[in-house]
């Protein structure tokens, strides 16, 4: 075999794990994994919607669905295992799921708040610690979805605080595996249209905008780490 196509089989193999990929920036993401030719391991609670995205994204060979509730150590376990058992490997992890709500600290339920911190900033901590093993050994890429929420405080906004911890701990992350060749970058998003928002958005990104910015970090060779990116389209002031 000759060295480009030795090097082109290995592109074909890389692994790439996201959570929240049921959905919206998640989907987007797998959908451009898929066609830089990444196998991808989708990991969310509805099951339903995984199993249909990894058939559209080449079916049991390249795509893996995986019920995962990001707040369950466990679960988050049986995703790491479940993608080396199908896949022997992987070379991206995504810990993208999380969700919002309403601004104004007398708003929201403090039940909510619990599920959103569970989610947010427990749930992306759970897989970083579940998938730093795997990352290690394929000297691979670590991603975390932030926010523009989690680099200016928004009022009234608990969304804004757990973004900020997922801020802290895209840096955290990156001191820590200093020198152990996986890559550490934080995606910040500005108003994306998804199911995110109750009530869609006009003049937002698309969930492709964001995609093609993970693809992006993902891209560069071994020796570029590119640590953020904040998007917001062109018309957000905040
Ligand atoms: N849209 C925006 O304007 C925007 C801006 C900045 C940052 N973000 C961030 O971008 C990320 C993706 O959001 P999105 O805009 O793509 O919204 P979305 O379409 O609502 O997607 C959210 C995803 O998170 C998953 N999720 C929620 N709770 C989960 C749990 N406990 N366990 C596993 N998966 C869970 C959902 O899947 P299931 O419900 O199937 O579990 C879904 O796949 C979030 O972290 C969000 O905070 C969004």
């Amino acid at each position: 075999m000759s060295s480009q196509t030795a090097a082109s089989a290995d592109r074909t193999d890389r692994v790439f794990l996201i959570t929240g990929a049921s959905s919206g920036i998640g989907a987007a993401t797998a959908r451009r994994a898929y066609a830089d030719r990444w196998r991808v391991v989708l990991a969310a609670r509805s099951h339903e919607r995984l199993d249909a995205l990894a058939e559209e994204l080449g079916g049991s060979e390249r795509a893996l669905a995986v019920r995962c509730d990001v707040t369950e150590w466990e679960d988050q376990q049986r995703m790491v295992d479940a993608a080396l058992s199908a896949f022997g490997q992987i070379d991206a992890a995504f810990a993208n799921a999380g969700f919002g709500g309403p601004r104004g600290f007398l708003k929201d339920t403090p039940e909510h708040w619990r599920e959103m911190v569970l989610t947010n900033v427990y749930g992306a901590a759970l897989t970083l610690r579940a998938t730093i093993p795997a990352l290690t050994d394929s000297r691979g890429h670590l991603l975390l979805t932030s926010s523009v929420a989690g680099r200016r405080a928004l009022p009234g906004s608990m969304y804004s605080c757990t973004k900020h911890a997922v801020t802290a701990m895209g840096e955290a992350a990156r001191q820590d595996l200093n020198g152990s060749g996986v890559r550490v970058t934080l995606i910040e998003p500005g108003m994306t249209d998804t199911p995110f928002f109750e009530n869609r958005p006009t003049g937002a990104l698309q969930d492709d905008d964001i995609a093609r910015a993970v693809m992006y970090a993902v891209s560069q060779p071994p020796h570029v780490d590119v640590n953020e990116i904040l998007v917001r389209p062109t018309s957000q002031l905040g």
